[in-house]
């Protein structure tokens, strides 16, 4: 399973690299409108710290412009990643990209019928949005399953890439339904290698430890 942090701080990427087992990064226009900076030195930062891929979104509506957009954002790095919303629009750029070699992800996806779209699209990544879902009191993990079920049936080479993440609980369900992706905060991650046990039994352990000091 790859980890990608969801996030344009450079802060928190850097810290997230620095465990070694970050795969890739997304972002999108929110993420980017939080941090100081133009968009694009900042996308250009993020792609020489982490070698995998880095998804930056065109915010264009028209398939036109989305491609034009999304070749000017690949001119940053050939570790960009062209992220485009789910639209009918969406998808004809998708394709138009595909089509040239250039990766893509199809982001804003909330049903299995938008991930079967994308990925016939030939989409390299399909996000599925399962927090939001939740808020709504939906079932995104619910909706995971179904996509990797038909993405299965068919063979579709595009990756479920497990998006809008809030809790470590995300993660392993993504992991036992065997998704490829999950992109979270670095809170998540952190939280990832976290157990009370763990703390306790390591106390307890350096107290031990002390004991043995005035022998
Ligand atoms: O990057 C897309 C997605 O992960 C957004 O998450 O937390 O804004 O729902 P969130």
């Amino acid at each position: 399973m790859k980890f990608f942090i969801d996030t344009a701080s450079i802060v928190d990427i850097q810290e997230a690299a620095s465990l070694g087992l970050l795969d890739g990064v997304t972002t999108n226009p929110t993420l980017l409108s939080r941090e100081d900076g133009d968009p694009r030195e900042i996308l250009r930062e993020i792609t020489k710290i982490v070698d995998g891929p880095v998804s930056a979104e065109v915010v264009a509506l028209d398939a036109e412009g989305m491609v034009r957009e999304g070749l000017e954002l690949r001119k940053i790095s050939d570790n960009i990643v062209v992220k485009i919303p789910m639209t009918l629009e969406g998808l004809k750029a998708v394709r138009a990209l595909s089509d040239q070699g250039v990766p893509t992800n199809c982001t804003l996806i909330f049903s299995p019928s938008q991930a079967l779209m994308a990925a016939k699209a030939g989409a390299t990544y399909a996000s599925p949005f399962v927090g939001r879902l939740d808020d709504i009191s939906a079932d995104g993990m619910g909706l995971i399953e179904q996509i990797c079920a038909i993405y299965d049936n068919y063979g579709l080479a595009t990756e479920v890439l497990v998006a809008s993440v809030r809790h470590p609980e995300h993660v392993v369900k993504a992991g036992i339904i065997g998704a490829h992706v999950v992109t979270m905060p670095l809170k998540v991650i952190n939280q990832l290698a976290k157990h009370p046990l763990t703390d306790i039994g390591l106390k307890q352990f350096l107290a031990d430890w002390e004991k043995t000091k005035n022998r």
